[in-house]
This record gives structure tokens, C-alpha cells and sequence, in this order.
């Protein structure tokens, strides 16, 4: 990490917004002294401005019970409401609100009044199945407008989404539909991936298999599924229904009910430090304001003019926050594409870009890497003049692909924002705001307003400019995680625990101060690694590994990698036994794809070295740090607590053979 820091430090490229910018951006420098002189009163106004209130709250933040806060505890709204009714009600209902372009070409373009009608006629089905306020629901879905729909009909009813990423394996599927108890599970049959049809609903019946009285009592009664590959699928009478035969069948009249702020609006699965992911949850009033805020003042977004495109699946908080929530709470135009940035071509984005003139992209830092790789022809032969700001989101975006983000894809010209938020910050917390900020290559620089964040010591002292440290979050926040599911305690040890005393939040990232004071990420310092801007446990990857037969341990680091920032290395000692019996041939390559069908392919080790012993130190625990010296090429740093010194020249030795 030195050297990064080096790096950085060197990094004095500056630019400041362009007077045109400026002139019509949504936020102003104005902002920042509104949220300093009265924070609370500053989301209260946001909340008002932003939102519908059915019953208006009176009361703004509640902290008497810290670190369970509520906010505006005593209003009540609805948040599908919100996102669609309020937009056809104010006389917008024919404004495009999905641009939606499926793999393979095939286009719809769905307005804020049809999305509407969906909505009310998917949540009548909800309630005729009997989902109702509090329960539970999956949604597996490929990206497609039934997959907005789905998750804004089951706000609507008062209900509550888990969506699990497509990407996930069956198992990881049922991990997650048990332990939010979902009562229905909306899928389809498959989605396009790759040019070809990558089946879901398999994985689903998979996930439900009768399960031999195993495991916690079957939850799930029914599994509504969107026709979208046009594959064959298994079909469960009674438990299965097509949503084509329900949905377009159901009465399109239904009243939005007013729910308190505090209703839980979703769950979401992500990795942390153990092998058991957490379900974070979020409610409805505190997130959609900070949602609908960040997306306004953030992506500056024009909803008359703008065509907005963040690229994210919504099985990852980006989905969640910037495709569902916050553009459609402000009545935006955006471009929702089911497929992947290299099919049919390696031009597809750029080619999406130019056929409806986006406006404000958000994407990934591995994305962008990955596009230099393949170098600036591709993109600098589509139209690319329409874009006016370009966003970045989910690891720390190097300068030299900030630049190459900026000239080649941003002409040289639109600002960039590169902003630093979590699953569990609910919304963007570190950013400049594109038309006030003089922008630094690499760096997040500033808390948006009315955001508290510090750079602190292991004791919760403030570095100060020009130091390293770790991220805190000072004050509560509207769209902040109100806890893990089913799990109090661990909600309060993972992120309060730490820094209890001063009842900061520990986010988990380590940061700098620059000269200036603005904030440069330097990545998890703890067990969690970021591969392509998606967040891995190093525990559950080693778990699924000792869950094979051949496997007597195993230890994985996150290794740097040029495009997917960090890449899963995996360090596996096999069972005697199984050598005894079994040829040893092929079998990094077995395990390469058992961790595939354990988790999903993105939890899949890029490399996976096998190896007789593993570094640990006399208490028994796994040094990581040698390993990811190993996996990233370097020289091994100091051994000199391990029990064994010899152990990283055996595993060097067998690794370069
Ligand atoms: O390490 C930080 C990194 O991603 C983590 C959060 O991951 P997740 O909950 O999956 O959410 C990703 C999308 C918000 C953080 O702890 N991270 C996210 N954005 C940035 C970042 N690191 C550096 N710069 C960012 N802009």
C-alpha cells in the first residue's frame, strides 16, 4: 500500500468545473453552509423538498438510542408513491422513465404512467397472495423493467425486498431466502448473459428442493416468474405462476397506503468479515430522501433533460439506490440494459450511449479498466458528445484511470465524480458535488452535505492533513444501515464496537487526508477484499473451499489485479487421504469452479496455488499478509512471528515451480 501512497501523493492535476457547468448545476456551494448551520434542519428540508408526505413528520432525528436511529420517526409516506403516482399526478406520466435495451437488441421504452400501472396491478397480485406489511420477498431477477417493478411493488404493499444478484448460486440463494424467512420468490426463467440465455429459475427450484427435513421449515409458498429467455423451465403446480398470466390480469386500481418512515424498505446480503453474509437493512423515509438527494445534487440531475445511465445490477446497493430509488423518487429518465459491456462487441456501452444520447454515466472503476485495456478506438468511434458528467463508484479509482475516464470517454471535458459510499451507508456519503468542487484524480475529497465524516487514529484521534488513518462516519445520517437482520448484536459489534466511546461508525476503509483535508480511499483494511467493485469475505470463500472433500484448509488474500482492482488468490492444503485415493491433476481447477457453484462466479479464485502448509503465527492464526506478498509477487515481508519460519520459502519455492 506504501507505494500507492507514493503514488498519490505525487497526484497535483486539479480541475475545477467550467463556468457553463456551474450555471445551471443543482448544487451549490449554498449547501454546504445550509448543512452546517443546522444539520437536522437541513435533512428535514431535503425530506420535505424532495418528498411526498402522506402525514408530515415533526420529529427529525431520534439518537436517544444510539447506534439505532430514526428519522422522521413520526411521518408517514409511501415510497412507491413517491417513485411513480406523485410523477403521473403532476402531469409527467408520459415521460420515459425506463430506456430499456435487452442483450440481444430488443428495446422498450416504458413511461412513469405505464410503469405505474404495473406497479399497482404487481402489488394487487402481492396482496392476493398475501403479502402484506412486513413479509418478506426475493426477487432474482435479471435486468429488466419487471425487476424495477417488482422491488417498487413490494415497497408499495409495505413489504420487504431481498434482492440476491443473479450471479448467485442456488445455494447462496437459499442462504438468503432463509434467513429473511421470504415468503415468495419473483424470478424468471433466464436473462440474457453473454449472448446466450443464462437460466434462473433452476437455481430457484434448486433453492427450494424438497429438503429431507434439513434445514430451517420451508418459508417460500410461491415463485412468480417473468418470461423473459423464452427457456424451458420446471414447473411446480400450485407453488409457480407466470406473471404474465397474473399480472396483466389483476385490477390496475390501487390506492398507495401511508407507511411510518421507519418501515423497513429491503434487505441486502453482503460479505464482511465472517463466513456468513449480513443482511443489511434499510427503511423507507431517512433512505429515500438521502437516495433522492445524492442522486439530484451528485449525478446533477435535470429530469426533463437529462438521459441518466448507472450501469449496476440492481442485485448491488448502486442498483438499489441509483437505478431504483433515487432516479425514479426525482422523476429521471434512465437507461436500464440487461446484458454485459462486451456483447455482441466491445463497443456495446459506447454504442448505448451514442442511440440515446446519455447524459450522466455511473459506472465502476474496474469497468473503466477494462475499457483502456481494450483501448480508446473502441469508444472514440461512437457519438459520444451527449455526455455532460461522468460518475464512479465501488473502489478506488486510480489517476491514470480517472484521466483516461475523462479525455476519452468525457472528451475532456465533464467532470467526474468519484463517490464513496456502502451497502450500508445506504446512499453516497464522500463526493464532489460537479459543479462547485475543483476535482482531484483519485481522490473522493468531500462529505456531501450534511454528511460528518473524520480520518482517524486506532484511538479515535483525527490524523490531521497529510495523514493516513481509518474512515469514520462522526454523525447519524438519514440512509444509514438500521441494522442487520435478525442480528442486533452484530449490527452493533461490526460497525460501533470499535470506536464506542466516540460512537463514530467504522466503515472498514482505510483513508488519507491530503494537504487540503480531502479524503483519499486506500481500500478495506480489514478481511474483506473488492473484486471488480463487489465485495467478497475472504471467510466464505474459505469456508466453500474446506466445504470440498479434497480440502484440508485453505486460506484466501485479495491480490491487486490491473483490472479487477483486487482478484481472489486461494493458498489450499489437500487431505492426505484424498491424494491417497485420487489423482492430484486438475484439481485447482475442480475447486476454481466448486467455489463458482458455492457462491457464484464472482467469488470464483483467479488463482489457487496448492500447497503443503500455511504461514500462522504460534497462536494458529493465518498470516495473510505473506500470502498476498506471495500472490502479489513481492518479497516476502517479516516472518519472524510466524511458528515456522521456513513455511514461506517452502510455499515460494513450490509456487515459482
Ligand atoms: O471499500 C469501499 C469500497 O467499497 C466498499 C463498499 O462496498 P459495497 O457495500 O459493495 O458498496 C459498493 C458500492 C457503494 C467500501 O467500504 N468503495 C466504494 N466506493 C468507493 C470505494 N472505495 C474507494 N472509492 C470509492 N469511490
Amino acid at each position: 500500500m506504501s507505494s500507492q501512497i507514493d503514488h498519490l501523493l505525487n497526484e497535483d492535476r486539479r480541475f475545477a468545473p467550467s463556468a457553463a457547468f456551474a450555471a445551471t448545476a443543482v448544487g451549490d456551494a449554498d449547501l454546504y453552509a445550509r448543512a452546517d448551520s443546522d444539520r437536522e434542519r437541513f435533512w428535514a428540508d431535503q425530506a420535505r423538498e424532495l418528498l411526498h408526505w402522506h402525514t408530515p413528520f415533526t420529529s427529525v432525528l431520534d439518537w436517544t438510542n444510539p447506534p439505532f436511529a430514526e428519522w422522521f420517526a413520526d411521518g408517514e409516506l409511501n415510497v412507491a408513491y413517491n417513485c411513480l403516482d406523485r410523477h403521473v399526478e403532476a402531469g409527467n406520466g408520459d415521460r420515459i422513465a425506463l430506456l430499456w435495451e435487452g442483450e440481444p437488441g430488443d428495446e422498450r421504452r416504458v413511461t412513469y404512467a405505464e410503469l405505474t400501472d404495473e406497479v399497482k396491478r404487481v402489488a394487487n397480485v402481492l396482496t392476493g397472495l398475501g403479502v402484506g406489511q412486513g413479509d418478506r420477498v426475493a426477487i432474482y431477477l435479471p435486468m429488466i423493467p419487471e425487476a424495477i417493478a417488482a422491488m417498487l411493488a413490494v415497497a408499495r404493499v409495505g413489504a420487504i425486498h431481498s434482492v440476491v444478484f443473479g450471479g448467485f448460486s442456488a445455494d447462496s440463494l437459499r442462504a438468503r431466502i432463509d434467513d429473511a424467512g421470504a415468503k415468495l420468490v419473483i424470478t424468471a426463467d433466464g436473462g440474457y448473459r453473454k449472448g446466450k440465455v443464462s437460466a434462473l429459475k433452476p437455481a430457484v427450484d434448486a433453492a427450494l428442493a424438497d429438503r429431507n427435513g434439513s434445514g430451517p421449515q420451508e418459508t417460500v409458498e410461491h415463485v412468480l416468474v417473468v418470461r423473459r429467455g423464452g427457456n424451458d423451465v420446471e414447473w411446480t403446480e400450485g407453488r409457480d405462476l407466470w406473471w404474465h398470466d397474473v399480472v396483466p390480469a389483476a385490477a390496475a386500481e390501487h390506492e398507495a397506503q401511508a407507511f411510518p418512515a421507519e418501515t423497513p424498505l429491503f434487505i441486502l446480503y453482503t460479505s464482511g468479515t465472517t463466513g456468513k453474509p449480513k443482511g443489511i437493512l434499510h427503511t423507507s423515509g431517512g433512505y429515500l430522501t438521502q437516495a433522492g438527494f445524492t442522486n439530484k445534487v451528485v449525478h446533477d440531475i435535470h429530469p426533463e433533460t437529462d438521459v441518466y445511465w448507472c450501469t449496476a445490477d440492481i442485485g448491488w446497493i448502486t442498483g438499489h439506490t441509483y437505478v431504483t430509488y433515487g432516479p425514479l423518487a426525482n422523476g429521471a429518465t434512465q437507461v436500464l440494459y440487461e446484458g454485459t459491456p462486451d456483447t455482441p462487441h466491445p463497443g456495446r456501452w459506447w454504442e448505448i450511449v451514442e442511440k440515446y444520447g446519455v447524459t450522466v454515466l455511473y459506472t465502476a472503476p474496474t469497468a473503466i479498466r477494462s475499457f483502456m485495456k481494450i483501448g480508446r478506438t473502441v469508444p472514440q468511434s461512437f457519438d459520444l458528445s451527449s455526455l455532460r458528467l461522468l460518475g464512479s463508484v465501488g473502489e478506488p479509482i486510480n489517476p491514470e484511470a480517472w484521466m483516461w475516464y475523462r479525455e476519452i470517454i468525457g472528451s475532456d471535458r465533464t467532470p467526474i465524480v468519484d463517490t464513496w459510499w456502502q451497502t450500508e451507508t445506504g446512499a453516497i456519503m464522500i463526493s464532489a458535488l460537479p459543479g462547485v468542487t475543483e476535482t482531484k484524480p483519485g481522490s473522493a475529497q468531500v462529505p456531501i452535505p450534511g454528511i460528518a465524516v473524520d480520518v482517524v487514529d486506532e484511538a479515535g484521534e483525527h490524523v490531521g492533513n497529510g495523514n493516513g488513518g481509518l474512515l469514520v462516519i462522526t454523525e447519524p445520517w438519514p440512509s444509514m444501515l438500521r441494522g442487520i437482520w435478525g442480528d442486533p448484536d452484530r449490527f452493533v459489534e461490526t460497525y460501533w464496537d470499535k470506536f464506542a466511546d466516540r460512537g463514530f461508525y467504522f466503515a472498514g476503509d482505510g483513508a488519507r487526508l491530503d494537504e487540503d483535508g480531502d479524503v483519499w480511499l486506500l481500500g478495506r483494511v480489514d478481511d474483506v477484499m473488492n473484486v471488480s467493485g463487489h465485495r467478497l469475505s475472504t471467510a466464505e470463500i474459505e469456508s466453500a473451499l474446506v466445504a470440498h472433500e479434497a480440502t484440508a484448509e485453505a486460506a484466501v488474500v485479495g491480490a491487486s489485479d490491473e483490472t479487477t482492482g483486487q482478484a481472489v488468490v486461494a493458498f489450499v492444503i489437500l487431505k492426505q487421504s484424498f491424494l491417497d485415493a485420487h489423482p492430484a491433476e486438475g484439481l485447482a481447477t475442480t475447486l476454481r469452479r466448486w467455489v463458482s457453484e458455492q457462491i457464484g462466479p464472482i467469488a470464483r479464485p483467479r488463482d489457487i496455488y496448492i500447497v503443503g502448509e500455511l504461514p500462522k503465527t504460534r497462536s494458529g492464526k493465518i498470516m495473510r499478509r505473506l500470502l498476498r506478498d506471495v500472490a502479489e509477487g513481492r518479497e516476502v515481508g517479516d516472518t519472524t512471528t510466524l511458528a515456522d519460519t521456513m513455511v514461506m520459502s517452502t510455499i515460494q519455492a513450490k509456487i515459482t515451480t
